[in-house]
């Protein structure tokens, strides 16, 4: 069953009560691990250098870092700005694997003034796992995660 995306983005928009992007990069990861079933890794990867993924706040198990554009489902996030939405990452040549447990995995591009800020990458062990409900759901948590947060002062470029 698809969960309540609107209610949990209103759930996620009072979590977040600081404008401060690293508490609140830590708060959306912990909260979409806890409320979304079947996870086993939800975290981001920020752009701190150019055309480079720098690993962030995360639950999950140690993850892979750094990640070039060139590089994995992240990667590709990164490089087409589009969402990345993949059912079985056996099936994606260079797909990155940093827990071999994760089956489907779900990479939303997050764009401020044009810049690529960084991703937001969830991992599972469920084979089509994520749908396009669940895409659209979690692209407008992020869409939350964004007006709450400061955004443009975290890049160290
Ligand atoms: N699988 C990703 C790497 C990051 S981990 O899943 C946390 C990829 O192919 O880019």
């Amino acid at each position: 069953m698809t969960p309540d995306y609107s209610l949990l983005a209103r759930q996620l928009e009072a979590l977040l009560d600081t404008r401060d992007w690293l508490t609140n990069s830590a708060q959306t990861c912990a909260f979409l691990m806890q409320e979304l079933p079947d996870l086993n890794w939800a975290g981001f990867y920020l752009q701190h250098q150019p055309d480079l993924l720098c690993l962030g706040p995360f639950q999950g198990k140690p993850a892979c870092h750094p990640i070039p554009f060139s590089k994995g489902v992240c990667g590709a996030a990164a490089r087409t700005r589009e969402t990345q939405r993949v059912d079985d990452v056996h099936a994606v040549a260079d797909h990155i694997a940093c827990d071999a447990d994760s089956r489907a995995e779900l990479v939303v591009p997050i764009v401020v003034n044009e810049r690529l800020w960084g991703v937001l990458d969830l991992d599972s062990p469920r084979q089509e796992r994520f749908s396009e409900a669940d895409q659209a759901g979690i692209e407008a948590l992020v869409a939350t995660f964004i007006k709450r947060s400061d955004l443009a002062c975290s890049d160290i470029t």
